[in-house]
């Protein structure tokens, strides 16, 4: 297959999945579900402007566009925070839905003609930027739906394979040494600006876990008074959970026995990785746990290295492309595996789900690398830098697999907990 016909066939399988997703009525699609969250139709309008702009008008906007300018100053993420998106003059559904085809149909005639980024990164860089924006919107799009008080509009998921009780609280080792940290244009065409480039880093020798921390492993955590201890907690993180009034992972029953998930009552699965924690309890439980949280410098060697070649694996368990049998992604499932589900899906080292399941925040703040170049899309994390900010890796069930490498790198506020965010521990030796 050429480049342009494998895009042409992920964007369109990312239009699929948008599509299904504001497949609801109009008042659902301007309902606001949680001030953290936009209306389903802001996002379904700002994923055609995003593309109208970089993919039709070369990501100038003063290049005149379809939309009237003070329609299309709607859509920008930094005038307009997201609790204030709902009180906006929006297009309507159907008008969002009429100007994302009627721009999609002129982004397919533009394939032929694949511009690369200005620093001469791969042909049809900028197309794959795209594809990566609107499937990290479908992910947003499934964290409103997931804050939706009301009856299931999505379903319980897609069903999952077993898994291995056994597996939690073990670790793998990680040898130091020297492995190369992010990746070159050259071997991943679509990595983002904050993922390159490919540089050698020396990390001391650490243990990981081997899979993510479980539910059954956090009540433990919660039975042993993890949330009423400031012992666990940094200064920052104790003084949150005591103003948030922290006392279980988001979306838990009172008897901590029982969640809910996508407007469904369930029972909490025990073996299933933890969710909806944020940085700070992530932190605090590593503690109690006497533990810690991986560095992302930690977390990409023990996904990507193979010490046996030397060299980077594409994915932690080599080149084999992304399958059910292997990661939980695409958002299907609406929910992580349970640990131990993709044993096929271990890294050089035994490290498993690495990809998918749950995003994995790390102790590391957002920071470039070496040598980091801003893409076409200056925006994308450069006003980020020098933030409040927490790295997470690894991708979550809700990551569509086209955008998902081991060097993605994700960030939000440390007190963030509506995202697909767990844990996976850390230890020194
Ligand atoms: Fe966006």
């Amino acid at each position: 297959m050429t480049t342009a016909a494998i895009l042409a066939r992920d964007l369109t399988r990312a239009r699929d999945r948008t599509l299904a997703l504001v497949n609801f009525d109009d008042v659902e699609l301007h309902r606001q579900y949680d001030p953290l969250m936009s209306p389903l139709v802001w996002d379904l309008a700002h994923i055609g402007q995003q593309e109208e702009l970089w993919l039709l008008r070369g990501g100038d906007p003063d290049r005149p566009g379809m939309l009237p300018a003070d329609v299309e100053g709607l859509y920008d993420a930094f005038t307009h925070p997201r609790a204030s998106r709902v009180d906006l003059p929006l297009l309507t559904p159907e008008q969002a839905r009429k100007y994302c085809a009627t721009v999609r149909s002129r982004v397919y005639d533009q394939l032929e003609n694949l511009p690369g980024d200005a620093d001469g990164s791969a042909e049809g860089f900028v197309f794959g930027l795209v594809l990566s924006h609107e499937h990290q919107h479908d992910e947003t799009m499934l964290q409103a739906l997931n804050l939706r008080a009301g009856p299931p509009l999505l379903g319980t998921g897609s069903p999952l394979p077993a898994g291995r009780s056994d597996l939690a609280g073990t670790s793998v080792l990680v040898p130091g040494g020297e492995f190369v940290l992010g990746v070159n244009a050259a071997d991943e065409p679509f990595a983002l600006d904050n993922e390159r480039p490919a540089h050698c880093v020396d990390v001391a020798t650490f243990r990981i876990g081997r899979v993510p921390v479980t539910n059954r492993e956090w009540r433990a955590f919660i039975d042993d008074g993890g949330y009423r201890q400031p012992r666990w907690w940094s200064e920052r993180g104790w003084r949150h959970c005591l103003q948030a009034g922290l006392s279980a992972p988001e979306f838990w029953g009172p008897d901590h026995r029982s969640r809910v998930r996508f407007g469904c009552v369930e029972e909490l699965p025990d073996d299933e990785p933890v969710q909806h924690v944020s940085y700070f309890e992530a932190q605090a439980y590593a503690a109690w746990a006497g533990a810690r949280l991986p560095t992302e410098i930690e977390w990409e060697k023990a996904c990507a290295w193979d010490p046996a070649l030397g060299a980077r694996r594409r994915y932690p368990w080599g080149s084999a492309q992304v399958s059910p049998q292997l990661a939980n992604l695409d958002g299907a499932a609406l929910r992580p595996a349970p640990i131990g589900a993709y044993p096929g899906g271990a890294s050089a080292y035994g490290a498993q789900q690495l990809l998918g399941d749950v995003w994995e925040w790390t102790s590391s703040p957002l920071r470039p690398w070496p040598g980091f170049h801003p893409m076409i899309y200056q925006r994308y994390s450069e006003p980020f830098f020098d933030g409040d900010y927490r790295v997470l890796r690894g991708g979550s069930w809700a990551v569509a697999r086209e955008i998902l490498r081991p060097s993605f790198r994700n960030w939000d506020h440390p007190y963030r907990r509506q995202i697909f965010a767990g844990v996976r521990l850390a230890w020194d030796v």
